[in-house]
């Protein structure tokens, strides 16, 4: 067995970029490398973080061996984990994303809705050429990938290689979850045991077990029916993520079964969501002159003072230690438990086996091995259904470039739901997004 590895990080100038590399060197005695390189295809941008990088490793991690770049045959030769967070057409088209669709009426977000839809379109054949270009160079390695909207990259990804089985997508949010449910109860996340079934940012943790086997949701429904709900590190969150945080309460009530994924605020409550968002400052708008500019505003700061003491630059360390924890169970076969997209294959016995679902797995060596959760009632089964349904349409709009499934897509989005709708809003889309979409006939 290796006792130390070479990893690229794809996306070196991704505003996560400073935590995880903290989190590399916070984890260095777990995870040794030998070698890291940053790989970006805006290298200007990748430089203000890679000059960081150079201080942060001189202060904590002298003997790593670092480097970045724009050269593909520089960063993806002997590889062993490729960490992946790319964003396509950057925070402009973002932006795009979010204030097209709430112009039009619908929900503009990210990763969900309309939004989601026209960046997937844009992610999916830049992750299918990444994934190639890793693969002609490191056949063995493991790719980990954040890149969003992380649902319909995964099923991109599926449908392309099938055979691949060292490609895992993830998401953050419930380890994001699970550290503020630790808050709130005063219990260290790292004890607890999860059950969870759904998409990408459509799902429910159903238990939450403690060292002792005790379920703690029924304690969490209570303590949040009665407090509410924040985030783990609430202090260092805009505004917009506090009120997603606080509509957890809202769904608890409505729906009281499980404990859902902050993202299904979106499409429990279309309407209400869309009359609060502002299409003409949007999220996108807070991260360009929040986190995007601290970020790069404290790496300058860091180069120039050639030291990383004067600045936080990380806040939110769930995200950097998500990714190297979960290389660390795979290097070492630690089979630690973590919450992952994998194909159903009967493990949501009533959906079908190919949904991409995301649930618990134990991650060794060999990949995930996923823990089934039975049958789920109909409720989660009819929206999980439909919101499948969107995001394998949406794949097959790329891999075929077929307008008439965009359409189809964006019509059964919980978001739209109206396909005159639906038209207006891909019309609008597709103008926006010619420079990256497919042609769609
Ligand atoms: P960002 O725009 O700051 O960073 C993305 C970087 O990727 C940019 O530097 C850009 O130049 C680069 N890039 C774009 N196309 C590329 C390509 N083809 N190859 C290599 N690099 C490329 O964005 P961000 O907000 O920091 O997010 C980065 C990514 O991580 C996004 O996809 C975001 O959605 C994702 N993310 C996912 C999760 C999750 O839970 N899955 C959590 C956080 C962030
Ligand atoms: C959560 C989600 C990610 C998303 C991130 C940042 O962690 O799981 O998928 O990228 O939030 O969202 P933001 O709006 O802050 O860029
Ligand atoms: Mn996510």
């Amino acid at each position: 067995m290796k006792t130390s590895f070479n990893i690229v990080l794809v996306g070196g100038g991704s505003t996560w970029t400073p935590g995880l590399l903290k989190a590399l060197c916070k984890l260095k005695n777990r995870l040794p490398l030998n070698k890291l390189v940053m790989f970006d295809v805006d290298t200007q941008r990748q430089a203000v973080i890679g000059e960081y990088a150079k201080v942060l490793f001189r202060e904590e991690y002298p003997a790593l061996e670092f480097i970045y770049t724009g050269d593909e045959n520089i960063a993806f030769s002997e590889v062993d984990f490729v960490f992946c967070q790319m964003r396509t057409g950057g925070y402009a088209m973002r932006e795009q994303d979010e204030k097209i669709p709430l112009r039009l009426g619908v929900i503009g977000q990210e990763t969900c809705g309309a939004g989601g839809f026209a960046y997937g379109m844009r992610s999916i054949g830049d992750m299918i050429a990444l994934v190639e270009k890793v693969r002609s160079r490191s056949p063995q390695a493991w790719i980990l990938n954040y890149t969003n909207p992380a649902a319909i990259v995964a099923d991109a990804l599926n449908k392309r290689f099938p055979q691949d089985k060292r490609i895992l997508n993830i998401c953050d949010q419930p380890v994001n979850l699970l550290r503020s449910y630790g808050r709130l109860l005063q219990r260290d996340p790292a004890t607890f045991d999860p059950v969870y079934f759904g998409l990408n940012h459509f799902g429910w943790f159903t238990h939450l077990y403690d060292q002792n086997g005790h379920d703690l949701v029924p304690e969490l429904k209570a303590w949040i029916a009665e407090n509410g709900f924040k985030p783990a590190d609430a202090e260092q969150r805009d505004a917009s993520w506090l009120e997603t945080y606080a509509a957890v309460a809202d769904m608890l009530r409505d729906f009281p079964d499980y404990l859902p994924n902050t993202y299904l605020q979106y499409y429990l409550y279309p309407q209400y969501k869309f009359s609060k968002l502002d299409p003409n400052y949007t999220r996108a708008n807070e991260v360009m002159n929040g986190r995007e500019k601290r970020v790069f505003d404290e790496c300058r700061t860091a180069a120039a003072e050639g030291t990383t003491r004067n600045v936080q630059v990380v806040h939110n360390d769930a995200h950097g230690d998500m990714i190297v924890e979960l290389a660390e169970s795979i290097a070492f076969n630690l089979k630690k438990k973590f919450i992952v997209m994998v194909p159903n294959h009967g493990l949501v016995e009533n959906l079908d086996d190919d949904v991409m679902v995301e649930l618990a797995a134990e991650v060794g060596c060999n990949g995930p091995r996923p823990f089934g959760v039975g049958k789920i009632p109909v409720f989660y089964k009819g929206l999980i259904e439909q919101q499948f349904a969107y995001e394998r349409l949406t794949v097959e709009a790329w891999f075929e470039g077929s307008y008439t499934k965009a359409l189809q897509a964006l019509t059964l989005n919980r978001t739209i739901v109206d396909a005159k709708k639906a038209r207006q809003v891909l019309d609008a889309l597709i103008e926006a997004n010619k420079d990256y979409w497919p042609a769609l006939h």
